[in-house]
């Protein structure tokens, strides 16, 4: 089984699509963190996350990275979504995800084009989204309890930039899949979008399993 879960910053998917993995017993992929390992690199490197050919040469990196906290700050947030927007970045990450989502055990994997190009087929696909206020007061409060001096205004406005990079890009951008599920976390708690996400997608393997009884 495939559970594919897109979203923008800050929507929820994150939390939901490990939640979700944990409760069907499948491995998790959270795609964001391949693409915060590029612009590190890229970074590292001196290269410039909007030049195709300084992004593509941060595509080469450890493995070991991915489980570094630092990728996790706004500032590699955004240096991810600038060097996503290249064709040939986006075609040296392919394989992987695609290898994640199709291996025998199943997967749930998050990120912006998961269930429109990384994994079409999946059993279930679910688009989280949430107002950019609501997104907005999140990542505040996240990166105030972290200790960080940060602005409301700042923060919502980086989302914002963040959201109109990752939809309007030429290159599987960020927009539902035709048969995802649309969940609305704006107004729910963390456990109330995770049960809802629970239910969208039994619901969903449900139908599936009445069109097709085999
Ligand atoms: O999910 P995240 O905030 O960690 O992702 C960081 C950036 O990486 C996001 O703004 C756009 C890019 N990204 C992408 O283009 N495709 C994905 N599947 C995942 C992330």
């Amino acid at each position: 089984m495939i559970i594919a879960v897109d979203g923008p910053t800050a929507s929820g998917k994150g939390t939901i699509s490990k939640r979700l993995a944990a409760h069907f017993d499948l491995p998790f992929l959270d795609t964001g963190m391949l693409y915060r390992a590029v612009g590190w690199t890229v970074k590292q490197q001196g290269g410039n996350p909007d030049d195709e050919n300084d992004a593509v040469k941060g595509c080469v990196f450890d493995d070991g990275l991915l489980d570094d906290a630092a990728l996790r700050s706004e500032g590699i947030g955004s240096y991810a979504s600038k060097v996503s927007v290249h064709p040939s970045v986006r075609t040296a990450l392919d394989k992987r995800q695609r290898d994640f989502a199709n291996q025998a055990k199943g997967a749930v994997l998050d990120g912006r084009d998961i269930g429109t190009v990384i994994a079409p087929n999946a059993d279930a696909k679910l688009f989280v989204i949430a107002s950019p206020e609501a997104r907005a007061v999140r990542r505040f409060e996240e990166m105030i309890s972290r200790g960080e001096d940060v602005n409301f205004d700042d923060v919502l406005a980086d989302i914002l930039k963040r959201d109109d990079r990752d939809q309007n890009r030429a290159t599987a951008p960020l927009k539902p899949a035709e048969d995802a599920d649309l969940l609305d976390t704006t107004e729910l708690t963390i456990d109330a979008a995770v049960q809802q996400a629970i239910a969208l997608v039994n619901a969903k393997l449900s139908r599936r399993r009445d069109k097709d009884p085999a």
